[in-house]
């Protein structure tokens, strides 16, 4: 059998989803070299459907770093969302209340956006590898793969990136007593659908009732995404259009609101969970992403969790082979994990706010409707609200 080929560089990268082709980006700006590695092809990346809203702070990273503009051309800015319920919507003004706006602009889009601006700057992506395994993380990290075309490679880094999403290879090599995992488990699920449909409302309609929760988000001026509540173990294949949409009904429409509906193009259920993976680091491993944090949906944080992982790790490595200092690699983790639990917090709040629990008695339900108007008759709720929904500021130390 021929001798693996080995590839030299600083930095190995497990994962090319927003992830670890944004780090490998903005490594590429300071002049730090990395490899990439990704089970996964570019097609079926670029073909998975994932969320859609990016915090300020996300955008302002992909233009100002140089990644694309796209998502300004192309992306629809939302000001505020709607919170519906007991038959009324509210508006939470983002603009106003704390000065910020969101992007609707797909995941895949970031991915086709980071993967089109890593090839053309000559960035080295393995698409479609096969048995990735790392090595060495407390000495001089390795990664060994096998790619497309059935050659095996060894890299050899300084430090090894583990981006490699919620099922991460990486977290698994870290050993039991050097890490701590926290796990909470929610009694449902998100039914989500593609349909063939005009926008419904200008904006993200978060909707509670008493028959379950709905979200009304947006793809395009022609498809639209949206989600009702459901049981974990749901089929699709018992769903058909007419049930799907009136169960929409139930949940959405009222005193003059209706859902303009349309043929359903895609259908798939959502498992729902909180999971962190503490630290975020072990010896020359560091964990970004999904690989060490899963939050719900609810929140639409999981994706600018992500890309605030990886911009503090990228300070820390910039830093480190500009002046030899680690202490910034040596905070990584407590910086990024002051953010993933505020986003946990808040997923969590948002989650059990708006979801109607199996079994919940009238007590739970008249308490919720409590909540629901404690938020909106308040300036300083909503503003609550406002700023964790478009984004905290980074801490600094
Ligand atoms: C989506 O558009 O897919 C989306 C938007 C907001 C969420 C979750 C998903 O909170």
């Amino acid at each position: 059998m021929a001798a693996r080929q080995i590839i030299k560089t600083q930095i190995a990268i497990m994962g090319a989803g927003p992830a670890g082709l944004m780090l490998s980006h903005l490594l590429a700006t300071a002049g730090i070299q990395s490899s990439v590695v990704e089970v996964r092809s570019h097609k079926d990346i670029s073909e998975t459907v994932r969320a859609g809203i990016l915090e300020h702070g996300t955008v302002n990273l992909l233009v100002e770093s140089g990644v694309s503009d796209r998502v300004l051309r192309e992306g629809d800015r939302h000001d505020g969302i709607e919170l519906r319920f007991n038959g009324d919507s509210h508006r939470i003004d983002f603009k106003d209340l704390v000065g910020e706006s969101v992007w609707l602009y797909p995941q895949t889009d970031v991915f086709m956006d980071l993967a089109a601006r890593r090839k053309a700057d000559g960035g080295e992506v393995h698409y479609g590898v096969t048995d990735p395994a790392v090595h060495d993380l407390e000495g001089k990290p390795k990664v060994w793969f096998t790619d497309s075309e059935g050659v095996e490679y060894e890299i050899q880094a300084d430090f090894l990136v583990g981006a490699d999403g919620s099922r991460s290879h990486c977290r698994f090599q870290i050993p039991e007593a050097h890490r701590k995992w926290y796990f909470h488990e929610y009694p449902f699920a998100w039914f989500g659908i593609l349909a063939e449909a005009p926008r419904s409302a200008d904006e993200l309609i978060y909707a509670n009732s008493g028959n379950g929760f709905a979200l009304i988000s947006q793809r395009t001026e022609t498809v639209q995404r949206m989600y009702f509540q459901c049981d974990p173990k749901e089929s699709v294949a018992e769903w058909d259009d007419e049930r799907i949409w009136a169960e929409f009904r139930r949940r959405v429409n009222g005193n003059g609101f209706e859902l303009k509906e349309g043929p359903v193009i895609d259908k798939m259920v959502l498992p729902f969970r909180s999971f962190v993976h503490t630290p975020m680091r072990y010896g020359k491993l560091f964990l970004a992403g999904d690989a060490a944090h899963t939050v719900p949906p609810t929140g639409a944080k999981g994706l600018n969790l992500a890309i605030h992982d990886v911009k503090v790790l990228f300070e820390g490595l910039d830093s480190y082979y500009g002046s030899g200092s680690t202490a910034l690699l040596d905070s990584y983790s407590n910086r990024a994990l002051d953010r993933v639990w505020k986003a946990q917090h808040f997923s969590y709040w948002m989650t059990s706010m708006l979801h109607t629990v199996p079994g919940t008695d009238d007590f739970d339900r008249a308490r919720q409707l409590g909540e629901l108007n404690s938020v909106i008759s308040s300036r300083h709720g909503r503003a609550y609200l406002a700023e964790a929904y478009t984004g905290w500021p980074t801490t600094t130390t």
